[in-house]
């Protein structure tokens, strides 16, 4: 039982480390495993029932490993599975990310917002339901962005390439939306790209009503720490070596 008494995050690799940062700063004393499940990434243009597949096989291994609670700082694998593996282990919480649309329409001003996401998480049922909750009285135009989060993946961000491909999906909306939903934990990392290409707009993404929903969770179940000092941070990859927990490591404390 390595990670006793840990909380679990999973993503298909960097994405989630977005989420992470956020649940460290909210719940600093809690300790966190992270799973990057860097072999498979991206999960976003598989089929729904190969993400159910690994996410449940990431789930059963953080469980085997002692962790109280889960997150799945993944929009894809939380369209895809939470509803499953919450039915089947309903002994923990687990903890999933959506895209940001409730905040994003009551924030004031905004009419039109533009969804970037992988192309599953904007096909999937979750999405739609979402979309027609929060989305009345807006205009809410949808991004698939197949390629982008492989690329975020690879680092070196300030590379050219990130922001051309940014903009083949984003450029036609340019100047021309209130604000940007990112859909997919990896776009986090690429922020200030993205608004170079679509203007100066409110970006909105998950990661926040996450952490507030972990720490209701926590609460709720009496799993909070009663520790006062700073909690642990542990990487672990799918992809065996040292170089994939050093990036996950500089993803971890980019500025
Ligand atoms: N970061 C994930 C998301 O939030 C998955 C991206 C991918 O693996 O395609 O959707």
């Amino acid at each position: 039982m390595r990670y006793s008494g840990y909380i679990g995050v999973f993503d298909s690799g960097v994405g989630g480390i977005s989420v992470l940062r956020e649940l460290v700063a909210t719940l600093p004393n809690e300790d966190f495993v992270y799973f990057g499940d860097s072999v498979n990434a991206p999960y976003g243009e598989k089929s729904r029932e190969q993400v159910v597949r690994l996410s449940r096989s990431i789930v059963d291994r953080l469980l085997d490993e002692g962790v109280k609670a889960i997150v799945i700082a993944c929009n894809t694998a939380t369209s895809a599975a939470a509803t499953e593996l919450r039915a089947d282990y309903a002994h923990v919480p687990i903890i999933g990310v959506e895209p940001a649309l409730k905040p994003a329409t009551l924030a004031s001003g905004i009419k039109r917002i533009l969804v970037m996401a992988t192309p599953i998480t904007l096909r999937l049922d979750k999405y739609q339901q979402l979309a027609e909750k929060w989305g009345s009285g807006h205009e809410v135009i949808s991004a698939p962005c197949p390629g982008l989060a492989a690329r975020i993946e690879q680092g070196n961000l300030d590379s050219p390439d990130v922001s051309e491909l940014i903009a083949q999906f984003i450029g036609d909306y340019a100047g021309n939306v209130d604000g940007v939903v990112l859909g997919c934990t990896h776009y986090a990392f690429v922020a200030p790209q993205i608004r170079a290409v679509i203007g100066d707009v409110p970006l909105f993404d998950g990661a926040h009503g996450t952490a507030l929903q972990l720490q209701r969770k926590l609460a709720e179940r009496g799993l909070m720490t009663k520790s006062g000092d700073p909690g642990i941070v542990e990487f672990v990859s799918s992809k065996p070596g040292e170089a994939e927990i050093q990036l996950y490591r500089q993803f971890f404390e980019m500025a």
